[in-house]
């Protein structure tokens, strides 16, 4: 997968840019609040809409414009898509595929993948159980259509639910209807669940690979799936829907008092384990930088593996970060196969070898050299 070309208009601090990137490593270059990270995360708004910074889409607009624009050239299996997203500061956001107007996010998603590597990167290592379950949807969407369309519907089901929920403990008697949402959260949940375990299984064989070389041979990494209920990857769907209504009936009580479901795919989370040591309460700063990367080389696999393509690689200020060894086992692991954006404030990161095949941008107050 290759974006060819890139256009933005009053996006953050570009007014007009035309940006054509190489097909293999791009460097862009520049003195700090230049506009680097803000031309990473128009890429990845244009893959994902969204904002990898956690920021509204308002946050994005270029200050004093009423509108901004991204689009770009997407070519993949030789085919070339045109995306594009127009957003209007009375909040209202149009996506387009090839000039058609696309109302679900699911079909936009996986047109042009992502993987984005930044220092933020590490709370999926280091933060909440939130940020693995973003990861880890975000990177199922991008694979799979259908998982992006069962959690756009867990989601409302969950809502729906939850103010249920809340309704109970006024009214008694609403407890009867709890039955119907049930059956739909877990419905949908397990399926969900099988999804997430059949990504999980692929995605850590191939973390402990790159794990594997980038320590050197001296760690193994593993990852467990923590679920809210009793439910194992071997499981047959329908004993783990049972499970998950076992669940539910035991936290009646406490969900009524809470207004709150507390058992499902929401309530999940990751553990990272490197030589049997859970990563985020003993590894050392350099095993959580390292766990994040090997994720990130895994997730480019896995794209891969299911699609054929290797997804664009965003690497926002990661390389300063990293110790010799590892820049040199990244840049090498994705020379001639992915196409890169990497953002820096010099080179002497940066090994001749790498320099020679890349191609060079200098980022100056929002224009590009
Ligand atoms: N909505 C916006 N409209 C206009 N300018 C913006 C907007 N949001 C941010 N900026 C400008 O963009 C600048 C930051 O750009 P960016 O984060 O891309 O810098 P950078 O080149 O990555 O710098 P660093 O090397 O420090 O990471 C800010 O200093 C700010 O002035
Ligand atoms: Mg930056």
């Amino acid at each position: 997968m290759r974006l060819n070309s890139l256009n933005l208009l009053n996006f953050r601090n570009y007014s007009n840019l035309r940006f054509d990137p190489g097909p293999g490593l791009n460097l862009i270059f520049g003195f700090n609040a230049q506009g680097k990270t803000n031309l990473l995360e128009s890429i990845y708004f244009l893959a994902t809409t969204r904002s990898y910074r956690n920021n509204r889409d308002q946050d994005l607009l270029c200050w004093g414009s009423q509108y901004f624009k991204v689009n770009g050239i997407v070519s993949n299996h030789n085919r070339q898509t045109e995306l594009e997203i127009e957003y209007q500061d009375s909040g209202k956001k149009t996506v387009k595929l090839s000039g058609v107007k696309q109302s679900r996010l699911p079909d936009y998603l996986g047109c042009l993948s992502v993987v984005l590597f930044s220092p933020e990167e590490l709370a999926i290592v280091k933060g909440s159980p939130k940020e693995r379950r973003r990861f880890l949807d975000m990177e199922i969407s991008q694979l799979s259509k259908s998982y992006a369309f069962l959690l756009i519907q867990y989601y409302k089901v969950l809502a729906q639910r939850n103010m249920l929920l809340r309704s109970c403990k006024e009214k008694l008697q609403n407890i009867n209807q709890l039955e119907v949402w049930d059956s739909q959260l877990i419905l949908n949940g397990s399926q969900i669940l099988l999804k997430r375990f059949e990504i999980i299984r692929k995605l850590a064989v191939l973390a402990r690979s790159s794990h594997r070389q980038i320590a050197a041979g001296k760690e193994n990494l593993e990852i467990k799936y923590l679920c809210s209920f009793q439910a194992k990857p071997d499981m047959a769907v329908e004993e783990i829907k049972n499970s998950f209504r076992i669940k539910l009936k035991e936290l009646r009580q406490e969900e009524i008092g809470r207004g709150l479901t507390l058992a499902g795919p929401h309530r999940d989370d990751l553990t990272f384990y490197i030589n049997g040591s859970d990563v985020k309460s003993f590894g050392s700063q350099g095993q959580q930088r390292s766990t994040a990367l090997s994720l990130k080389l895994a997730e480019l696999e896995l794209h891969y593996a299911v699609t054929g393509a290797y997804p664009i690689l965003l690497l926002d200020d990661v390389l300063s970060e990293l110790d010799s060894l590892r820049r040199h086992y990244l840049l090498a692991s994705v020379q001639d196969k992915v196409q890169t954006f990497i953002t820096t404030t010099n080179f002497e990161n940066i090994d001749q070898s790498i320099m020679a095949d890349a191609k060079v941008f200098r980022v100056d107050g929002g224009k590009l050299n």
